[in-house]
């Protein structure tokens, strides 16, 4: 179990792997198709941006949704402490569990804007934004970042910073802001920043992210790096059922496959872009091969669903972990 302490609240994370933030993929939908699979111990929302005004309770409450059964954090990006204070404070009222904030997103355009992973080259504006938000709730606030910008030279620093101004645990995304998602991620690095964080002023727990692709990594991620979690993000969309399976349970069957998928096509209301999204990432219970996967998203978006609902379309009745309330249908049986 990992424990995160703020001022006043505490929020247990058990089993300590979380769903990571990602804008576009992990939005409420998601979150609430995820959790009740089992083995989720937490999830951190879309990045929310503060710009000209605080971010407001009716904001955060479109974001989290209703409650989903684990602790969900909100996170939060500002390129420094203008709003921050009101927005924390709108957030925890309106029933984050925690407040993250955002110091990797590599996109120009935050990246021009001087927030989230520009903020790596400023440990001390790092520093600020975290004690800012710590003084405002009694909330735990936790800061997730990557490794650096271009270097990891400041790794130490930069996880002290966030540590020594007073976050509850710090996230790492074991790659660079120049690094791409298609290359691995150095898990050297979170051992380094284990290790700065058990050493420093006020040391704090690290959740180690990056490179997760099947369940046997989270064990080998932690015994690897002594991170104290581990957080899932891109594997989450490739196979929803990663955390069950992390957590010894069994890894989904077809069935389950399928009916997970067409209660998600189901909720994106069937199509979109979302649905070729889905389609990019799935790999899970093997039963999407390359070919079709090309196929498909060369295909139309709505010919995603049917397809999903011909693998069902066999023998086997689904067994879903938590019944869906309108797929219940058969899949060919392995
Ligand atoms: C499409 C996409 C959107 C993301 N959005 C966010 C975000 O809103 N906030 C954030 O802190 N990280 C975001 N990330 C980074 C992930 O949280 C995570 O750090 C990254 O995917 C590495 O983990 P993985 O290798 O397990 O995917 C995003 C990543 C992707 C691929």
């Amino acid at each position: 179990m990992l424990r995160l302490v703020g001022p006043t609240h505490g929020v247990a994370i058990s089993p300590p792997v979380l769903l990571a933030p990602m804008q576009g993929i992990t939005d409420r939908i998601f979150r609430d198709l995820v959790a009740p699979l089992g083995g989720v111990g937490a999830a951190v929302s879309e990045f929310v941006r503060i710009t000209v005004a605080p971010t407001s309770r009716k904001v955060v409450r479109r974001e989290l949704g209703p409650p989903i059964g684990i602790p969900v954090g909100l996170q939060l990006m500002t390129p420094d402490e203008n709003h921050l204070a009101a927005s924390v404070a709108n957030a925890a009222a309106a029933g984050a569990a925690w407040i993250d904030l955002n110091f990797g997103c590599p996109a120009p355009v935050v990246f021009s804007k001087c927030a989230g992973s520009a903020l790596l080259a400023h440990p001390e504006r790092i520093a600020r934004i975290v004690a800012t938000a710590v003084g405002a709730t009694g909330l735990p606030v936790t800061a997730k970042m990557r490794a650096g910008i271009s270097s990891p030279a400041h790794l130490r620093e930069l996880v002290c910073a966030a540590a020594e101004a007073g976050a509850a645990a710090v996230t790492l995304h074991a790659r660079l802001r120049i690094t791409s998602y298609d290359e691995p991620a150095t898990w050297a690095w979170l051992a380094e920043a284990k290790s700065a964080l058990t050493h420093c002023a006020r040391p704090v727990p690290l959740i180690g992210n990056g490179g997760v692709e099947c369940a046997a990594d989270v064990a080998r991620m932690r015994a690897a790096t002594g991170v104290d979690a581990v957080m899932i993000g891109r594997a989450a969309l490739a196979d929803p059922f990663i955390f069950r399976a992390a957590a010894g349970g069994a890894p989904p069957t077809i069935a389950e496959a399928v009916g997970w998928a067409l209660r998600y096509l189901d909720e994106l209301g069937g199509g979109g872009p979302k649905a070729k999204q889905l389609v990019r990432y799935w790999r899970c219970a093997g039963m999407l091969d390359e070919a079709t996967r090309s196929a498909l998203l060369r295909g139309p978006a709505d010919a995603i669903r049917p397809w999903f609902a011909a693998q069902a379309s066999g023998r086997e009745t689904v067994n879903t972990v938590s019944p869906p309330p309108t797929v219940q249908t058969t899949v060919p049986s392995r």
